[in-house]
Order: C-alpha cells, then sequence, then structure tokens
C-alpha cells in the first residue's frame, strides 16, 4: 500500500482516478490544485504523485519543480491530453517519472502506478544497501554493442591513471558499474573505494560527510569524525549525482580536486589526501552552468575524462547477452536451474522503451523468474505485460503496420512535433504539410481529446 497525491482540477477525472487507487489498496489524497497540493506536500510524505498538467492556478510543470524541491526522492507521473504532449516530454526532462495519456483505462493507471513504485523501491533499496556495505567488488561490464565496447576500452585505458571522470548517463545505465570497474583496474585497487550520494543529504550533513568534522563542530558533534575523502585516501571517492551539490560547498570541493588539500568542519589544520575523483550525473551539467547552479571552473575540472553511458534503447543488442547475465547470476546464486529465454521474449523486450534501462531489465528478469510457472525457461506470455506502453523508437517505427491510417498519420504528427519541440512551421514543413492544414488536424483532436477525458 501507498499514499499517493493526486491533482487535477476536473472533479470527475480526480474522483474515478481516486476510487480506482484506492480499490487497488491505495491511500489516495485528492488536492484540485497545484497551490493546494504544495500545501499537502510540505506537511506529508507520498509516495507517488499523480498531476494533471493543464491546471489554473499553477501548471503542472510548476507544481512538478515544486515537487522536486520539496520532496526530490517522491516519483511524479504527469497525466497529458494528446495536445500536451510537448509538456509532458518537458516534464520528463524536469524530472517526472513517467507520463500517461488520457484518456486511460483503471487498468492502465495501476498498472504504471506499480511499476513507477516498484523502480523506486529498488532505486531507494540500492542507496540504503550502498550505505551500508559500501563498495564491495566490482561488477562485470555486459554488453558487446560498439558503443559498449567503446566504452569498455575507454575504461581501460583510463584506469591506470589519476584524472577524474565524469559518468554520464540515465538512471540504471551502469555509472556505478563503470566508477567500479575504473576502481578495480587501477593501481589503487587494494586501498579503499567509497561513495557520496551528493543528492541524499543536505548541505551541512553533506559537507561533514565529504570532509568530516571536529568534537563540538556544531551541536551534536559529540566526537571528532573523519570524511569520506579522508578515508577513502590512496583509493577512489564516487561522487554520485555530482550535480547536486550545493553552490556552498562546490568552491570546497573544487579546491580538493585541484590541491588534494581540505579542513575537516570546526577545523583549520589542512588535511592533504590522495584521492582520484569519479563523479557521476543523470543532469545536463553543461546546462546547469548555464543556468549559474553550478561552478563553470569546477565542471571543467570534475570533466578531464568524460564517459557517456548511452541509454538502454540505444543498445537492444545488448538485451539478449544481458538477460543471460542476469539469468546466471541468479541460478548461481539460488542454487537454481538456468533458465532460457524464448526467441519471442527477447523481441518483445527489444521492443520495449526501458526507461529504467539495465536496473530495470534486471528487475524485469528477476521477477521472471519468480513468477513464471513453465520450468527452465521464461516465456514472451509471461513478461509481455509487464512490458506494454513505452515502447522503444525503433519499436514504435515499426509497429504502425496494420493500424488505421488515421491513427497513423496523428501518431507520426504528435511525434514529428515533439521532435521539433512543439515547432508547428518546422513540423509542417518536415512532413510536406501546410501550417494551416497542420493546425486544424491539432485543433481536430484537441477537440476530440476534450469530449474524451471529460467521459473518462
Ligand atoms: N553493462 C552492464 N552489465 C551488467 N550489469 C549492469 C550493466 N549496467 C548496469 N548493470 C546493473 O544494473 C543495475 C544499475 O546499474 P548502476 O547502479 O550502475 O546504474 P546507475 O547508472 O548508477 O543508476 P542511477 O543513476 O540510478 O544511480 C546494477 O545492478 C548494475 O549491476
Ligand atoms: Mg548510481
Amino acid at each position: 500500500m501507498a499514499r499517493i497525491l493526486i491533482v487535477d482540477d476536473q472533479e470527475m477525472m480526480r474522483d474515478s482516478l481516486a476510487a480506482t487507487l484506492a480499490r487497488a489498496g491505495h491511500e489516495v489524497v485528492a488536492a484540485n490544485d497545484g497551490p493546494v497540493a504544495v500545501t499537502r506536500l510540505g506537511t506529508t510524505r507520498f509516495d507517488l504523485m499523480i498531476t494533471d498538467l493543464k491546471m489554473p492556478k499553477m501548471t503542472g510543470l510548476e507544481l512538478l519543480g515544486e515537487a522536486k524541491r520539496l520532496r526530490a526522492e517522491m516519483p511524479v507521473v504527469v497525466m497529458t491530453a494528446f495536445a500536451t504532449v510537448n509538456t509532458a516530454v518537458e516534464a520528463m526532462k524536469m524530472g517526472a517519472y513517467d507520463y500517461i495519456q488520457k484518456p486511460f483505462d483503471g487498468d492502465e493507471i495501476r498498472l504504471l502506478v506499480e511499476r513507477t513504485l516498484e523502480h523506486n523501491r529498488l532505486i531507494r533499496e540500492n542507496q540504503a544497501l550502498r550505505t551500508m556495505a559500501e563498495m564491495n567488488g566490482p561488477r562485470p561490464m555486459v554488453g558487446s554493442s560498439v558503443v559498449m565496447t567503446e566504452v569498455k576500452e575507454k575504461i581501460e585505458l583510463v584506469a591506470k591513471s589519476n584524472v577524474t571522470v565524469l559518468v554520464t548517463g540515465a538512471s540504471g545505465t551502469g555509472k556505478e558499474v563503470v566508477a567500479r570497474l575504473l576502481h578495480a583496474q587501477s593501481e589503487r585497487s587494494e586501498r579503499p573505494m567509497l561513495a557520496v550520494n551528493c543528492a541524499a543529504l543536505s548541505e551541512n550533513l553533506l559537507e561533514s560527510e565529504l570532509f568530516g568534522h571536529e568534537k563540538g563542530a556544531f551541536t551534536g558533534a559529540d566526537r571528532m569524525r573523519r570524511g569520506r575523502f579522508e578515508l577513502a585516501d590512496g583509493g577512489t571517492l564516487l561522487l554520485d549525482e555530482v550535480s547536486e551539490i550545493p553552490t556552498g560547498l562546490q568552491a570546497k570541493l573544487l579546491r580538493v580536486l585541484q590541491e588534494s588539500q581540505f579542513e575537516r568542519v570546526g577545523s583549520s589544520l589542512t588535511q592533504q589526501v590522495d584521492v582520484r575523483v569519479v563523479a557521476t550525473t543523470n543532469r545536463n551539467l553543461v546546462a546547469a552552468v548555464g543556468e549559474g547552479k553550478f561552478r563553470q571552473d569546477l565542471y571543467y575540472r570534475l570533466n578531464v575524462v568524460p564517459i557517456e553511458l548511452p541509454a538502454l534503447s540505444q543498445r537492444l543488442e545488448d538485451i539478449p547477452e544481458l538477460s543471460r547475465h542476469f539469468l546466471h547470476q541468479i541460478a548461481k546464486r539460488d542454487k537454481s536451474v538456468f533458465r532460457h529465454i524464448e526467441s519471442d521474449a527477447v523481441r518483445v523486450m527489444q521492443r520495449y522503451g526501458w526507461p529504467g534501462n539495465v536496473r530495470e531489465l534486471q528487475n524485469i528478469i528477476e521477477r521472471a523468474c519468480v513468477l513464471e510457472r513453465e520450468p527452465g525457461v521464461i516465456r514472451s506470455a509471461t513478461i509481455e505485460p509487464w512490458l506494454r506502453g513505452t515502447m522503444s523508437p525503433a519499436a514504435a517505427a515499426g509497429d504502425l503496420a496494420g493500424h488505421p491510417l488515421a491513427m497513423i498519420e496523428k501518431q507520426v504528427i504528435m511525434s514529428t512535433l515533439e521532435k521539433f519541440k512543439g515547432h508547428r512551421i518546422k513540423t509542417a514543413t518536415a512532413l510536406g504539410i501546410g501550417v494551416r492544414t497542420l493546425g486544424m488536424k491539432l485543433k481536430k483532436w484537441r477537440e476530440e481529446e476534450e469530449v474524451a477525458a471529460v467521459s473518462v
């Protein structure tokens, strides 16, 4: 059971959604506009927020921004009408977990809610476990696609040096796997590797976590504590989600990167350490620099060697190998028989969009091993229902065969609009139709949707 906040200005929508989710066993709170939702978020912890985009008083995007500020760890799903698909894409860039298009039925939203909650739970579990066990040993990096081969070659090249590496990529693409490999293949491998998640702590806590503090440095500091930079001396420090490091700490981080020097909080004694830093981010740091949120000099200092991990949907050819790898792992761990994957099941997986990337694939395989009734295999019938909705771009293009032309037309137009970020002239030019024609079609669909949304 989860606590879910629903935000929509349309009463009917709100009520039916609340009823559906309450029937699924969740505790539901409904708000009829953004400001009410913000008040609720300020006082209560929710496991998930589902919000409409077009609302008076405060738009869904503004609300999303507030939610990210107040409850960074809470996943947000946005509801969108066809006409606001571009805004939904914008919302995803701002950190929404997913979007669902109106009108939708009860099963669709229930499935999305379960998937979102499960994904978020795994992320949090991962973070918690990591702080307990620290970085115990490397994990193999599987994948022979061209991009992954290049990544592996790059790791091998830079592992032995002491340069700072910035690993970028969406959530679940394997940034931590890369960081561990860099450490394992370096001459520091016998020394400790530690990690700090820069997004998980307040500025004060993060400062003392990184640099340590003296006894009495602040209320509650009843004894001296060494920070991660000291503890990782001679080894490697992973700075996870480095984009989230508060501005107040950026200068201090820059200094330790440049001079290997810092002071514990509450001390004037300078510490000298030898630490190799690997940083990760799933945000665009260049944009953060542009917005003045991230120091440019720090960005250059971190980005000495960039390693970029592509989304799993960009390397679908790695899926069979990755799946086999996870199946072997599970068989070994559970001392169970190795399951083969039906070729149909592989095809289903290669058509899916994998917003949670390799972590999501691992999760699906794990679930399949538990729920598959047929011994020794994993059938497409078992996993197919879990992989509906998000389609890989390649699959989306090939999926048009056998559908009504009108639907195909709408799909092509909407995805072209999305590609050009809502720019109608560019969209019309690319599709070889007039801007007026495009405008008329959009207007017609919008009206159809308004009717449909009311009748949900
Ligand atoms: N190439 C790969 N081969 C084998 N396992 C992988 C690979 N990439 C990722 N994994 C596995 O997928 C899971 C997620 O990977 P990882 O934690 O490195 O992602 P991440 O990019 O750090 O994600 P986040 O941004 O959410 O922290 C891990 O269990 C990891 O072992
Ligand atoms: Mg990570």
